[in-house]
Parts: structure tokens; C-alpha cells; sequence
């Protein structure tokens, strides 16, 4: 069921990298309402993280959302196997390739929920023709590929534009990159409803010692 209430999705691209399974256990016990799983190639972006079988292998600790964010290119030949490996939601980039409307349509088909990706440099023109194809926008507010960058401000009017554009059709915007209590209450009242954090989550804990995972999600909930 759709709704618009606000969501905090952690990116495990800060998690302590050996032990994803309990991290995504110890953020979810902390608040978290999704968990944002970020894939990059080395290639669309200028990083490497992981692919569908590690999706795959920390599946079975997620209670709630698995975000899957692909930061790669080309997106179709891998769609099946991130399906198999139990994303939700499966988020690809404009950027990606010429052929968006395709991918989102096999993502839907494969039965995953499709999100679209914008790069900062890209304009929120760029996915009005496929609005009727996606459960999600995720606006990147930093330049994919690294976690722990700063926030790009001059992303909130596209976030308002995108709203606007969206109209009722149950669609969530997602903000991506540099969130913190000080930039998250910008997106949220600019109409985002998705907030992806990284390091302001897992900053301070850890799996044996998570309250500072729930003190994180609580002072982002708080300043919004
Ligand atoms: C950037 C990733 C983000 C990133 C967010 O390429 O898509 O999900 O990890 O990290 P923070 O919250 O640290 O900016
Ligand atoms: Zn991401």
C-alpha cells in the first residue's frame, strides 16, 4: 500500500562490509524502514561495491524493504538475476542507457518494483515520459559512486519540480546522498518522502554496540 509517511533507508555502504547480514539486522532494530543497498560497476561510476549474489546472501536479513539502487550500465542483462536475489525495489539510472523505458518495463515484469535514478547533472524532464512506469524517483544529491560526500543543494528545486510533475499518481521520491538532520528537513519539505542515509546512520556504531544506529535514525526523523 502506498503511502507518503517519512522513510529512512540506510545504505549499507557504510556498514562494516564483512558483516552485512548483522548490520542490516542491528539498522532495521535501530528504525531504519527500508535498507538501501547501492551496487556500482566501475564503470557507470568510478567505484565497485558488490552484485546480485551478495543481494542475494544478505536477503534473509532484511525484514522490510530491500532497496536495490544499480549504479551500472548496461542494467538489462543483470534485472533477472537482482529479481532472483529478492530485491523490492529495483532502481536504475536515466543515465544508464538509451533505452529507460525498456528496462523499466522489465523490471516490472520481472516482478520488482521499479525505481528511476538522476544524476545531479540531469534534469527532472529527463524521466517525465516514465512517471507512469515507476514506483519511485530517487533524486541523487551528491555524484554517485562514494559515500560520505556533501549534499548538493542546488538539487531541492528539482526535488519540488519533480513533486509537481509527479502529481497523485503514487510515486515516492527518494533523496540520495549527504543526507543528515541539517539537509533532510530541505528534501522533505521540498515533497521527498524516501531518505537514503549512509554515514550519518552508521556513524559511531556498531553491530555490538547499535545505539548509536537508533540515536542517527531518531535525530533525522526529529529534524524533519
Ligand atoms: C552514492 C550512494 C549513496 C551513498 C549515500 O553513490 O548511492 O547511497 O552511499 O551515502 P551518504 O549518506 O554517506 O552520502
Ligand atoms: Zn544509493
Amino acid at each position: 500500500m502506498f503511502d507518503r509517511s517519512l522513510k529512512i533507508a540506510p545504505s549499507i555502504l557504510a556498514a562494516d562490509f564483512a558483516d552485512f547480514g548483522r548490520e542490516c539486522a542491528a539498522v532495521e532494530a535501530a528504525g531504519a524502514d527500508w535498507v538501501h543497498v547501492d551496487v556500482m560497476d566501475g564503470h557507470f561510476v568510478p567505484n565497485i561495491s558488490f552484485g546480485p549474489e551478495t543481494c542475494r546472501a544478505i536477503r534473509p536479513h532484511i525484514k522490510t524493504v530491500m532497496d536495490v539502487h544499480l549504479m551500472i550500465a548496461p542494467v538489462d542483462p543483470y534485472i533477472e538475476a537482482f529479481a532472483d536475489a529478492g530485491a523490492d525495489i529495483l532502481t536504475a539510472h536515466v543515465e544508464a542507457g538509451p533505452h529507460i523505458h525498456r528496462t523499466l518495463q522489465a523490471i516490472r515484469a520481472a516482478g520488482v518494483r521499479p525505481g528511476v535514478a538522476l544524476n545531479p547533472g540531469t534534469p527532472a524532464e529527463a524521466v517525465e515520459s516514465v512517471l507512469d512506469l515507476v514506483d519511485l524517483v530517487c533524486v541523487m544529491t551528491v555524484n554517485p559512486g562514494f559515500g560520505g560526500q556533501s549534499f548538493i543543494a542546488s538539487q531541492v528545486e528539482k526535488v519540488t519540480r519533480l513533486r509537481k510533475m509527479i502529481g497523485d499518481r503514487p510515486v515516492h521520491i527518494e533523496i540520495d546522498g549527504g543526507i543528515t538532520p541539517a539537509t533532510a528537513p530541505l528534501v522533505v519539505a521540498a515533497g521527498a518522502d524516501v531518505l537514503v542515509a549512509g554515514s550519518s546512520v552508521f556513524r559511531g556504531g556498531s553491530v555490538t554496540d547499535p545505539a548509536p544506529y537508533a540515536e542517527n535514525i531518531r535525530a533525522i526523523r526529529a529534524s524533519v
